[in-house]
This record gives structure tokens, sequence and C-alpha cells, in this order.
């Protein structure tokens, strides 16, 4: 099954409890939220107070993608904001990538790790037994509307093989539309982030419904 998570930065956070509703009654499966820190990527967007309000709002799973430096200091507040999941960068965890693990198993919370298009899939190895989901970013992170990847194709190809004895869901994330969706579901992608295709779109519903439809071939 292919899961959709429609990405809260391209939404109109004028209308957002509108938004969530919308998304949510066409068919989303997670809700993605895009935390920056001004430092591990250029940009500052959500803190834990927006995701806190939106957990009143929302029973969808909450899938918290942490774009910051030093992620251990992060995840106590985003746990008790209600993230369901927590994806922190390997690049900004490195030697703490079991630390951060931990500290996410302890608080019951589902483990994702994320890579940037320059990371290779290697890193991810140690951490297979441990971990719930690989976020593969096919954009640099930083910023929503920009182009999908074409090169990080084979590096989703190349964990869906490595990941396939263990249950991992493997994420993609940066320029996900239904074309680029369809690519990504062919070479092992299982849970399709997607902000402006959706958001952006005169018809959420249905960007929605098409990636849904897609399977593996
Ligand atoms: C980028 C974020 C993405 C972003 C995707 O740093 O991690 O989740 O919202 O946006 P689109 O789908 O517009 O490329
Ligand atoms: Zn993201």
């Amino acid at each position: 099954m292919v899961l959709v998570a429609p990405s809260l930065l391209a939404a109109d956070l004028g209308d957002i409890k509108n938004q969530v509703a919308l998304v949510e009654k066409a068919g989303a499966d997670w809700l993605h939220f895009d935390i920056m820190d001004g430092h591990f990527v250029p940009n500052l967007s959500f803190g834990p107070d927006f995701v806190r309000q939106l957990r009143h709002l929302s029973r969808l799973f909450f899938d918290v993608h942490i774009m910051v430096e030093n992620p251990l200091s992060f995840i106590p507040m985003f746990y008790n904001s209600g993230a369901d999941m927590i994806t922190f960068h390997y690049e900004a965890a490195l030697d703490d990538t079991n630390k951060v693990i931990n500290e996410l198993k302890k608080r019951n919370l589902k483990v994702g790790i994320s890579i940037k298009p320059h990371t290779p899939a290697d890193v991810l190895k140690p951490f297979l037994k441990n971990i719930d989901n690989i976020l593969v970013m096919t954009v640099e992170p930083g910023f929503g509307g920009q182009i999908f990847m074409e090169n990080q194709i084979k590096k989703i190809s190349d964990i869906a093989t490595i990941i396939a004895d263990h249950p991992i869901t493997l994420e993609v994330d940066g320029g996900i539309n239904p074309q680029t969706a369809e690519l990504c579901v062919q070479n092992g992608a299982n849970v399709l982030v997607a902000g402006s295709a959706i958001f952006k779109s005169p018809n959420p519903d249905l960007v929605i419904k098409k990636i849904h439809e897609l399977r593996r071939k």
C-alpha cells in the first residue's frame, strides 16, 4: 500500500483548520510537519506549539520531520506536542544516531532517519534493526516547491533492496507529484510526502487519490 503524507509547509496557514480537514477527508494517511531551525537548513518553519494545536484537530498519524542541528534536544518538546513519529537527519546526528534512536524509543515514538541527497544509503545499514522509517530527501531540504531530483531514484531502489526483510517504511520527500510519485513507487517507495502538489492544487483530493492508486510494478 502507498501512503500519502501531505506536507503542511505548503498549506494556507491562515486557514489551517480547513486545510487539515480537507486532506483528512480526502484520504491522507499521515500529516507531515517540516520543522526547520535556521541552522541545519536556511529556513525557519514550525515550532512545537503548532504541532500541539493541530493535535487537537486531527487524528491522523503525525509525521514530524526535524531538519535541525542537535536533534536530541528537540525530542522532548515534539513528543509533548503529540508527534507519532520523529524523523531526524543522519547528518545532524552522526555519532549520536544510536542515542537519538534510544531517546525516541524510550518514549514509544516511531523512529525515522532521513538522508539528504548527497548522503549515501550505506550510512543507514547499522540502524536497520532499530528504525521504523527511512526518509529519502529528493530535494535539498529547506524549502517547498523545488524540482524532484531524479538522481535519487537509484538510492531509493538500493534502500528498498537493503530493507526488504525489515518492517521499515520508505518515504520520499521533495518535488513529489503524481508523476514523480509513480517513479518513486516503482522503485520501492511506499510513503509519499507532497506539499505543493496537494495544497497548491485546485483539487487536492484528486491528487491524493491519484497517488493512492499507484502500485509497485
Ligand atoms: C523540504 C521539506 C518538504 C517540503 C516538500 O525541506 O522536507 O517536506 O514540504 O515540499 P514540496 O512537496 O512542495 O516539494
Ligand atoms: Zn519534510
